[in-house]
C-alpha cells in the first residue's frame, strides 16, 4: 500500500493545563475524503490546524506527502504550501478584488509572475463558478460565493491537499448547497481532502471514510455506512441523534441508559 498523504500519530495538543487532542492517529490515502464529525470543543479545528502546522503539536508526529512537518530541521514553509486551507470565515481582504485576492499569495508565497498568477487565478475562479465575479470586491458576493473565491484561492496554490473546517457553518442554509458542490467536484477530481463538517449528507455521499471525534480522542473511525448509518459507540449514536433531532437528544440525555459513558 502506498505512503498516506497524511499520516497523524499519537497527536498530543495542549493549552496550558488543558489536554485538547489526547493521542489521535489518523491516516488519510492519496485521494480519500475523510470527513471529521463530533461536538463543539472535541478538538476537530486542533486537530486540522495541528496538521498545517498552524498550531505546534504538543507531542506526536505529523507527515504529509512523506515530509515530517514535525521535524525540527522541516522547512515548514514549503511543507505547508502542499496544504490548502479553507476556514469558516473566509478570510477575503475586502479592499481587493476577487482577482487580487487570489494573485497576492500567489506572488507573495510562490513567486509567480504577474501574468502566470493571473492566468492560475482565473482557471480557479472557472473551476469554482466565478468567472464573471474576478474584478468584484468581496463584499458585493453572497456568503456562499466569498466561500468560494477562498477555495480557489487555496486551490491557486496547487495544494495536494485541502482542509476544510466547517466550511460552510456560516452560510445561509440556501447558500451551502453551491459550496459542497464545489468541494464534492474536487473530490472527484481525486484531491485527498479532510472536512470538518456537520453537513451528513455530504459526509455520506462524498466522504470515503468519517472520523467522529469526541474529547480529542477518535472514536470511531470507518466508512459514512459505519460511522453513520450502524455507529458502534453510544457516544456516536448520542451526537447524530442530536444533530438529526435535537428535542429527541434531550430525553435520551435524561435516560439512565448511558453504558459507555
Ligand atoms: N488557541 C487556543 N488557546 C487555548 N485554548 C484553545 C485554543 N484553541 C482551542 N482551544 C480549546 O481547545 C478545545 C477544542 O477546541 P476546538 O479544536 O476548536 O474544537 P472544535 O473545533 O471541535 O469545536 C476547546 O476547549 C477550546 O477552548
Ligand atoms: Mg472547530
Amino acid at each position: 500500500m502506498s505512503t498516506p498523504e497524511i499520516l497523524v500519530r499519537d497527536l498530543h495538543k495542549s493549552f496550558g493545563a488543558n489536554e485538547v487532542l489526547r493521542g489521535i492517529d489518523l491516516e488519510v490515502r492519496r485521494g480519500e475524503v475523510v470527513c471529521v464529525i463530533g461536538p463543539s470543543g472535541s478538538g476537530k479545528s486542533t486537530l486540522l490546524r495541528c496538521v498545517n502546522l498552524l498550531e505546534e503539536p504538543s507531542r506526536g508526529q505529523v507527515l504529509v506527502g512523506g515530509t515530517e512537518l514535525t521535524d525540527p530541521d522541516v522547512d515548514i514553509d514549503a511543507a505547508r504550501r502542499r496544504i490548502g486551507m479553507v476556514f469558516q470565515q473566509f478570510n477575503l481582504f475586502p479592499h481587493l478584488t476577487v482577482t487580487e485576492n487570489l494573485t497576492l499569495p500567489q506572488r507573495r508565497v510562490l513567486k509567480r509572475d504577474r501574468a502566470s498568477a493571473a492566468r492560475i487565478a482565473a482557471e480557479n475562479l472557472q473551476r469554482v463558478g466565478l468567472a464573471e465575479k474576478a474584478d468584484a470586491y468581496p463584499a458585493a458576493l453572497s456568503g456562499g460565493q466569498q466561500q468560494r473565491v477562498a477555495i480557489a484561492r487555496a486551490l491557486a496554490m496547487g495544494p495536494e491537499v485541502m482542509l476544510f473546517d466547517e466550511p460552510t457553518s456560516a452560510l445561509d442554509p440556501e447558500l451551502v448547497g453551491d459550496v459542497l458542490a464545489v468541494m464534492r467536484m474536487l473530490a472527484d477530481e481525486g484531491m485527498t481532502m479532510m472536512v470538518v463538517t456537520h453537513e451528513m449528507t455530504f459526509a455520506r455521499e462524498v466522504a470515503d471514510r468519517v472520523v467522529f471525534m469526541d474529547g480529542g480522542v477518535v472514536v470511531e473511525d470507518g466508512t459514512p455506512e459505519q460511522v453513520i448509518g450502524d455507529p458502534g459507540h453510544e457516544r456516536t449514536r448520542h451526537f447524530l441523534s442530536r444533530l438529526l433531532d435535537p428535542a429527541m437528544a434531550e430525553m435520551e440525555q435524561e435516560s439512565p441508559d448511558r453504558a459507555d459513558r
